[in-house]
């Protein structure tokens, strides 16, 4: 267990090393008890016009009995993590703070709320509540009268990628605030997924074939080609790519959880779609995406309810490779990570402006973020390569709050894109 030596701040660019900090001895619970206010007003905005497409098309859909059933205990389930998620961050907060993870807001530095200790890897709540929460889902689902009807799936393969699928979330889990607490180098973190991939990696038995595009099939002579393990390779690599890209597209109050919490809606609208349009196997597939998916949404939004500007608590990389992870296994195990990689459209242009820094060709500072201008209390976009930067040179000087809302409009402009090209190429491309 770590002593009063070993105990550290994070992020804090122009604080005193942790090595060089007093030994402070760690103070009781009651004196750390910092003011967290939730954004009740905002937060229901933000939810409501994530969540309205979904629940509209979820209402109109046609679809067996049972399967509808599992949907809605399991959107009862998420409520209830909503408000539990709610209910254990500032308890956390307290705990997280005794042990000094805590982060300075960068992008207030030079006004009084720079200088406010925020509680650091509050994802870790959002983590372990979804955790409990899917786990616990199994209880309803993988029911005898589930399991014998015919239109279902056998049970044990169902429960084994349900069961890999949630080793794999615990894992990144752990490794985000194992990183979190060490702070792990840049090099060896950009890994850290794929070896949290191991466990579906391991126990994937479905198809490794992949259905080639309409028009390149005459000039391939083939319409489905089996990828072996190099199927696996692609599982692994895109657990790295939607992990580290939500950790990328950072720094901003709200950014983190604000794109998770879109992607995951345009998810779960993917999914009631295909479920409407397809029957079986598919059917089962979007199902069990549907089920991962909505415990994310609601646990996220108590996260976010906490985070949203001005943040009174910090998600940690506990967050984003958490969030990136559930993605990435509803992508690979629904078999839609097509479609997933488009809404990662965002996401996939942050990495790709950013890599001149993250292979280190032009120097890349420990925090790529804007300026802060305490008279104002505009950003100014930095040289630094990234999408919070382009946005603040393109579009002008703004406001923390503002520029989170850019970002996240582009977040929603690149789903609707995503859906847009599915219906343009129906038909045509697959
Ligand atoms: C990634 C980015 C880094 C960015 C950081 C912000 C790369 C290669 N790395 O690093 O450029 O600065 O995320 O999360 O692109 N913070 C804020 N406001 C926020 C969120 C975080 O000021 O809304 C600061 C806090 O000091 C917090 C720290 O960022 O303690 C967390 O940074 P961390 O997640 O450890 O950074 P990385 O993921 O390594
Ligand atoms: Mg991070």
């Amino acid at each position: 267990m770590a002593d009063a030596t070993t105990l550290r701040h994070r992020g804090s660019v122009g604080q005193p090393p942790a090595a060089a900090a007093p030994l402070d001895p760690i103070p009781a619970a009651a004196d750390l008890s910092p003011t967290l206010s939730i954004k009740w007003r905002k937060l229901l905005l933000f939810a409501t016009l994530c969540l309205t497409p979904y629940l509209l098309l979820l209402y109109l859909l046609d679809v067996e009995r049972r399967m509808l059933k599992s949907i809605l205990i399991n959107l009862a389930m998420s409520v209830g993590a909503f408000f539990l998620t709610i209910f254990l961050i500032p308890i956390v907060s307290v705990y997280v703070l005794r042990r000094n993870m805590f982060g300075y807001d960068i992008n207030k530095r030079g006004s009084p709320a720079g200088t406010v200790k925020v509680p650091e890897s509050l994802g870790l709540v959002t983590g372990v509540v979804y955790l409990v929460v899917t786990i616990l889902f199994q209880h309803s689902y993988f029911t005898p009268e589930n399991t014998i009807s015919e239109s279902f799936p056998p049970e044990n393969a169902w429960l084994t990628e349900y069961n890999a699928a949630l080793a794999c979330i615990c894992f990144m889990l752990f490794l985000g605030f194992v990183d979190d607490v060490l702070d792990i180098p840049w090099r060896v973190k950009l890994l850290l997924p794929s070896i949290a991939a191991l466990p579906l990696l391991m126990a994937y038995a479905g198809r490794t074939t992949i259905v080639i595009p309409k028009p390149l099939r005459s000039s391939l002579g083939l319409k489905e080609l089996n990828l072996g393990w190099v199927y696996k390779l692609y599982m692994g690599l895109l657990a790295v790519f939607c992990t580290n890209s939500v950790n990328i597209l950072a720094g901003v109050n709200g950014l983190e959880v604000g794109q998770s919490v879109i992607i995951s809606c345009a998810v779960l609208i993917h999914n009631v779609m295909q479920i409407a349009r397809n029957s079986g196997e598919i059917q089962h597939a979007h199902a069990f995406s549907i089920y991962l998916m909505q415990p994310l949404v609601a646990t996220s939004l108590g996260l976010l309810a906490f985070n949203w500007y001005p943040s009174s608590v910090f998600v940690g990389d506990t967050y984003t490779y958490f969030a990136g992870m559930a993605l990435a296994v509803v992508g690979i195990l629904g078999h839609f990570s097509e479609t997933l990689l488009l809404f990662f459209l965002p996401q996939i242009i942050n990495f790709i402006y950013s890599i001149p820094q993250l292979f280190k060709i032009v120097p890349c500072p420990r925090h790529r973020l804007p300026s802060f201008d305490p008279k104002t209390g505009l950003l100014t976009g930095s040289n630094d390569m990234n999408l919070v930067n382009l946005f603040l040179r393109w579009f002008g000087r703004c406001s923390e709050q503002q520029l989170c809302i850019r970002l996240l409009l582009f977040q929603v402009l690149a789903c609707g894109f995503c859906f847009a090209l599915r219906y343009f190429m129906a038909g045509w491309y697959k």
